[in-house]
């Protein structure tokens, strides 16, 4: 049976498992987090979360006060203490290919086997290509001094931004299992949300890895659907926020993750859909997923678009031109600038030579170590006074408020792209602004 109260551990620190590990223990569990980078841990240890989460810090500071929450670098310390533990380290895209790193995994998997000398449970929340699990339980089976460990796939799918509501709340839990005891654990684990209803969809290892990466295939799908109709609306004079309303309304369409604009970017979509090409590609079953080359074709020329549209506002030419880029995340309440449109398109504008002052309300730090060559400003205001083009790329809300009349005075040239379609164009062109967006005149 299982154990009333589980001791948890979390290997890997990162957005989903400090998330994870700190949502855990405001279940009522007692959790050890665990990563290797001794930086991140004095912070998590002194109540700080190394990233941008709304909603977090507080919770995190109350879960360490109720002493259900501590951190260490030792998968010794880690084996002695958790009935229960989940890997929840990343797996990015491969330097100059579409595959996954897996060796983040790899590494929790063979630094943890070692220490495991009791029945325990092995989670897997980390998205991988179909057919890791399978690898990872061969390496429990012969690395793990106990050959009871088991293991099971329990893919997760929070939102940056809405990670706690998210974790706390799921749309569905998915146990990916192959004994009656590895469900029993997990339901125990997740008692407090099946209780109050949360779906729990039982599934092989396979059928759990690739419900992850399938449902971020659908989400990035629709968000290049959109785009594309976006490409032919600009060509018809039709107007692509309206297209979304009106096919919208239809339920079985739905009008979320319909917003045309700069496309998607972070640290799970573009590579999960990479991924899961380079997988097809392993298996032999490349053509099933080939229209995902196409969605991540569609979602590129959107960056190549609102860098056109912008030279076209300033009459042909970068050079030396004053542009205001506002926006770095890869989108609003998030610091994290993984694969952000918004970076991508400043950068390229620099690099025709405009004059690019870029600022975000919390990916500054972020973006000034990746992109040290791009100039910053420490306000909305500094980055557009005297600019010759005003370039909203990531819609947080205080860009969506702008006073098109405030704004206008401190410019040099009242020329707007909305790259994320939030602004009411109406209301630009009455203040004397050429406001231009993508998918609408
Ligand atoms: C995504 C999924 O939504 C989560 O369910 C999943 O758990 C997560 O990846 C993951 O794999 O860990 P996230 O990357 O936080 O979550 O961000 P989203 O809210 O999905 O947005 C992704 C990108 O799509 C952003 O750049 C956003 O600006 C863009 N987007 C979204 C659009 O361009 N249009 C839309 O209509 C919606």
């Amino acid at each position: 049976a299982a154990p009333a109260k589980p001791r948890i551990s979390v290997i890997g620190t990162g957005y989903l498992g400090t998330t994870h590990a700190v949502c855990m223990a405001e279940l009522g569990y007692d959790v050890i987090g665990l990563d290797v980078d001794a930086a991140k841990l004095d912070l998590l240890r002194a109540g700080t979360v190394p990233f941008f989460e709304p909603g977090l810090p507080e919770l995190l500071t109350k879960v360490q006060g109720g002493g259900r929450l501590r951190f260490t670098d030792s998968y010794a310390e880690i084996a002695q203490f958790a009935d229960v533990h989940f890997v929840c380290v990343g797996t990015p895209q491969r330097k100059g290919e579409l595959a996954a790193d897996l060796q983040y995994v790899e590494a929790a998997f063979s630094s943890l086997a070692p220490h495991l000398d009791r029945k325990v449970l092995v989670v897997g929340k980390s998205t991988v290509p179909a057919g890791t699990a399978v690898r990872m339980e061969q390496l429990l089976a012969s690395q793990a001094p106990c050959k009871d460990v088991e293991l099971a796939w329990n893919p997760e799918f929070l939102r940056e931004g809405f990670a706690v509501q998210d974790t706390l709340h799921p749309d569905r839990l998915v146990l990916g299992v192959r004994t009656e005891w590895a469900e029993q654990q997990l339901r125990a684990v997740f008692a407090p949300m099946i209780e109050s209803g949360t779906p729990v969809v039982l599934t092989d290892f396979a059928t759990a890895e690739l419900v992850k990466v399938a449902a971020n295939s659908f989400l990035a799908t629709k968000i290049s659907f959109i785009n594309a109709m976006a490409e032919v609306c600009e060509a018809t004079g039709a107007d692509v926020t309206k297209l979304a309303e009106a096919i919208g309304h239809d339920a079985r369409i739905g009008r979320r993750f319909l917003n045309a604009g700069l496309g998607f970017g972070g640290g799970c979509l573009p590579k999960d859909i990479r991924a899961f090409i380079a997988r097809a590609q392993e298996l032999g079953v490349d053509q099933a997923v080939s229209f995902l080359h196409q969605v991540d074709a569609i979602n590129l020329r959107r960056r190549a678009r609102v860098v056109d549209l912008g030279q076209e506002l300033l009459d042909g030419s970068w050079t030396d031109r004053r542009v205001a880029v506002l926006g770095a995340a890869f989108k609003p309440d998030s610091d994290d600038i993984r694969d952000s449109p918004a970076l991508d398109v400043a950068a390229a504008i620099g690099r025709r030579g405009a004059n690019v002052l870029v600022y975000d309300p919390q990916a500054l730090d972020n973006a000034r170590q990746l992109y040290p060559d791009l100039q910053y400003a420490a306000s909305a205001e500094d980055a557009v006074r005297d600019a010759d083009l005003v370039m909203l790329l990531t819609e947080w809300r205080e860009f969506r408020d702008m006073s098109p009349e405030r704004i206008g005075t401190l410019v040099r040239r009242r020329n707007i792209v909305d790259g994320r379609n939030v602004l009411d164009p109406a209301q630009w062109r009455a203040a004397g602004w050429v406001y231009r967006a993508l998918g609408r005149q």
